[in-house]
């Protein structure tokens, strides 16, 4: 048997949306450190230009692997689909897991002849999502829009408002769906706003949330590396955000279930 590895797990995403992957691989391995950063201070990265995605995400990896973290989650479909290989090539001995393969295999499983994804407009003009499906099947109609004005709302904590049905109504109204389409939350804030997508949507269509899906395939890569820590245990929380944003602490809180353990500024580390 392999032995405990303790070193604890380092996630990031541009703010709150990482935090979806959180809650569901605390559920899947209780027993694990986590060190998140969110960077709070450049959010949206949806809006930026691949260039910058990359060397934003550079240095919130560069700041996880200076925490000794074991492995590191992009919690961000807008990293995972602009610029996983450039973190990949940056930290070569540590692994880094995105979020795009679990999405993409958790739809693939349902054999769903249709699948509508929304995503961040950098996720969405990469066409990672749909080339990724294709190269599996092409034979799936597939139906990708940017849907941008989804992450500042639930980043205002504004989620169950009038504001997000009436966005979620003008992303959603031209896209016909019918009950055995998928809808692929392609962006790890999204989950925060299930609700008020599914309000939109014909019964029958079924929403994949790439957040759920990455913690599994995070859980599954770290007992299959031999990394994990011991079991039984309780792991902690360590919380960083780029900028302390009025509401971070109590959207996070609200949506953890719990209050912060441990929840500090962070400085990035300069380039090298
Ligand atoms: N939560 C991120 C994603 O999954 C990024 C959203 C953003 O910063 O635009 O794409």
């Amino acid at each position: 048997m392999n032995q405990a590895d303790n070193r604890p797990i380092g996630i990031f995403d541009s703010g709150l949306g990482g935090l979806t992957v959180v809650s569901s691989l605390r559920k899947a391995l209780p027993n694990e450190n986590v060190v998140y950063l969110g960077d709070t201070a450049r959010v949206p990265y949806g809006d930026k230009s691949p260039e910058n995605i990359a060397k934003f995400a550079i240095q919130d990896a560069r700041f996880l692997a200076e925490k000794g973290v074991k492995a590191i989650v992009a919690a961000c479909n807008t990293v995972s689909a602009v610029a996983l290989d450039k973190v990949e090539k940056a930290f070569p001995h540590i692994p880094v897991i995105g979020v795009l393969d679990a999405g993409i295999s958790a739809c693939m499983r349902r054999k769903a002849s249709s699948i509508v994804i929304i995503g961040t407009r950098a996720t969405i003009s990469s066409d990672a999502y749909r080339r990724g499906i294709h190269a599996l099947d092409p034979s799936v109609n597939v139906r990708s829009i940017a849907t941008p004005l989804l992450v500042p709302i639930v980043e205002e904590g504004l989620q169950d408002s009038e504001i997000a049905s009436a966005a979620a109504e003008m992303y959603l109204k031209g896209i016909p769906m019918r009950r055995s389409d998928i809808l692929l939350l392609a962006c790890t804030h999204y989950p925060l706003i299930r609700r008020t997508l599914s309000a939109r949507l014909p019964a029958g269509v079924e929403i994949i949330d790439s957040a759920e899906s990455c913690a599994k395939f995070a859980a599954d890569r770290i007992s299959s590396l031999g990394i994990a820590a011991a079991p039984g245990q309780k792991g902690w929380e360590k919380f960083f955000v780029t900028d302390m944003p009025f509401n971070f602490y109590s959207q996070a809180k609200k949506f953890l279930g719990h209050e912060l353990e441990y929840f500090e500024k962070a400085t990035l580390p300069a380039e090298p």
